[in-house]
C-alpha cells in the first residue's frame, strides 16, 4: 500500500490495461508510456499478439501479465483501462459463451479492482450498443435496438451488461467510472483476417483479391484513425470523477462501403475488382457517431481524415503481407 500513496503523489501513474496486446490497446500502451507512466498489459493473447507490443517488451516502464480477465486480478495500479474483449464478429462469435464472459465476467473483475484500489477505470464500450439503430447519427443518449438472441448479441449485450455494471458500481460504490463508446476505429495493428472492412478490403487490395461487398455496398460506416481514439481515452481518463459518459468517440464522416472500397483500390494502387456477396444478418445498415458530447467535454475531436489514416494503416499491412511471402 505505501508505494500505492507514493505514486499518486507524482504525475507518474501505474496504469492496467487490459486488452493490451490488441489492436487498440497496443497503442495506448505505447501511448502511455511515452508520457511517462508505468504500464500493466494484461491479455491472455485470444486475439491480441505479442508482435503488437514487442516494440515495448524490452521497455522499464512496460510489464506484460498473460490474464483471462474472467479470472480475478489483484494487482496494485492508480487506473484502469479495460479493453479485453474481441472486438470482430470472426473472432468474438468463434466462443460466444466466452465473449459474453469475457464483458461481464470481466467487468464484475475489473470494477472489483477499482473498487478496492479506489481507481478511476474506463471501459472500451461500443457503438453495437446501439444495435441496428433507428436514430441517426447515435446520440449517447439513445437506448438502442438490439437482437437479444442473435449471433451478435455474444457481444452486443454483453458490452451492454458492462456498462450496466459500470453505472451500478458508480451507483452503489462510487467508483470513478469512464464509459466510452468506440465507433469503427482503424490502424495498424488490425488483424489481417478478423474480417472488419477495413483491413479485409486493404489485405485483399493488396493481395490482388477481389475486394467484398456485402450487400450492394450502400451501407455506411464512418472510421475512427487509431491515434485519435487513444488521445480521446487519455482526455476521458484526465477528467473530473463527475465525468462518466458514456461519450460517443468516433469520426462523424460518413463513407459507403463502395466509397471505401474505391479508395482502397486507388491508394495501395491495386488491379482488385469488387465482389458482392449476402448481407450477414442484423448487420446495421448506417452507423455514425454524434460526438458533440466528446467536443463539449473532453475538447476532443477527429484530427486525420481517412485518406492520411489509410495510407498509414496500408504501410502496416504491406509489411504483413510481405511477410506472409
Ligand atoms: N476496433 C474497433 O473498431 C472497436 C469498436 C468498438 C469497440 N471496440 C472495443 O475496444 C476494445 C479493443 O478492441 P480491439 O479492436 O483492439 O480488438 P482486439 O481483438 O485487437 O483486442 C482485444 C484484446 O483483448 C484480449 N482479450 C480477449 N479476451 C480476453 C480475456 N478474456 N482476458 C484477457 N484478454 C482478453 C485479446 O487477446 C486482445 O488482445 C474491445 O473491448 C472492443 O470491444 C473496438
Amino acid at each position: 500500500m505505501a508505494t500505492q500513496h507514493i505514486s499518486r503523489y507524482s504525475t507518474r501513474k501505474r496504469v492496467l490495461v487490459t486488452g493490451g496486446a490488441g489492436f487498440i490497446g497496443s497503442h495506448l500502451c505505447a501511448r502511455l508510456i511515452e508520457q511517462g507512466h508505468e504500464v500493466l498489459c494484461v491479455d491472455n493473447f485470444f486475439t491480441g499478439t505479442r508482435a503488437n507490443i514487442a516494440p515495448l517488451l524490452d521497455h522499464d516502464s512496460f510489464e506484460l501479465m498473460r490474464h483471462d480477465v474472467t479470472f480475478p486480478l489483484y494487482v496494485e495500479v492508480d487506473e484502469i483501462y479495460n479493453l479485453a474483449c474481441p472486438a470482430s464478429p470472426v473472432h468474438y462469435q468463434f466462443d460466444p459463451v466466452q465473449t459474453t464472459k469475457t464483458s461481464v465476467v470481466g467487468a464484475v473483475n475489473m470494477l472489483g479492482l477499482a473498487k478496492r484500489l479506489r481507481a478511476p477505470i474506463l471501459q472500451a464500450s461500443t457503438s453495437e450498443v446501439y444495435g441496428d439503430p433507428s436514430v441517426h447519427p447515435q446520440v449517447e443518449s439513445y437506448w438502442g435496438n438490439v437482437n437479444p438472441i442473435g449471433p451478435r448479441s455474444c457481444y452486443d449485450e454483453g458490452k451492454r451488461c458492462a456498462e450496466t455494471l459500470f453505472f451500478d458500481y458508480n451507483r452503489q460504490h462510487g467508483i470513478p467510472i469512464k464509459v466510452i463508446r468506440i465507433f469503427n476505429t482503424y490502424g495498424p495493428h488490425m488483424h489481417p483476417n478478423d474480417g472488419r472492412v477495413v483491413s479485409n478490403f486493404i489485405v485483399q487490395a493488396l493481395r490482388g483479391q477481389d475486394i467484398t461487398i456485402y450487400g450492394d455496398g450502400q451501407q455506411t460506416r464512418s472510421f475512427c484513425y487509431v491515434d485519435d481514439l487513444v488521445r480521446g481515452f487519455m482526455a476521458m481518463m484526465a477528467t473530473p470523477n463527475e465525468v462518466t459518459g458514456p461519450i460517443n468517440l468516433g469520426n462523424p464522416g460518413e463513407f459507403t462501403m463502395l466509397e471505401l472500397a474505391q479508395i482502397v483500390i486507388e491508394l495501395t494502387g491495386s488491379t482488385s475488382r469488387l465482389e458482392h456477396r449476402p448481407l450477414p444478418q442484423d448487420d446495421p445498415k448506417q452507423r455514425r457517431p454524434d460526438i458533440s458530447k466528446a467536443k463539449e467535454t473532453l475538447g476532443w475531436d477527429v484530427t486525420i481524415p481517412l485518406r492520411e489514416g489509410l495510407v498509414k494503416t496500408i504501410d502496416y499491412f504491406r509489411g504483413v503481407v510481405a511477410r506472409e511471402g
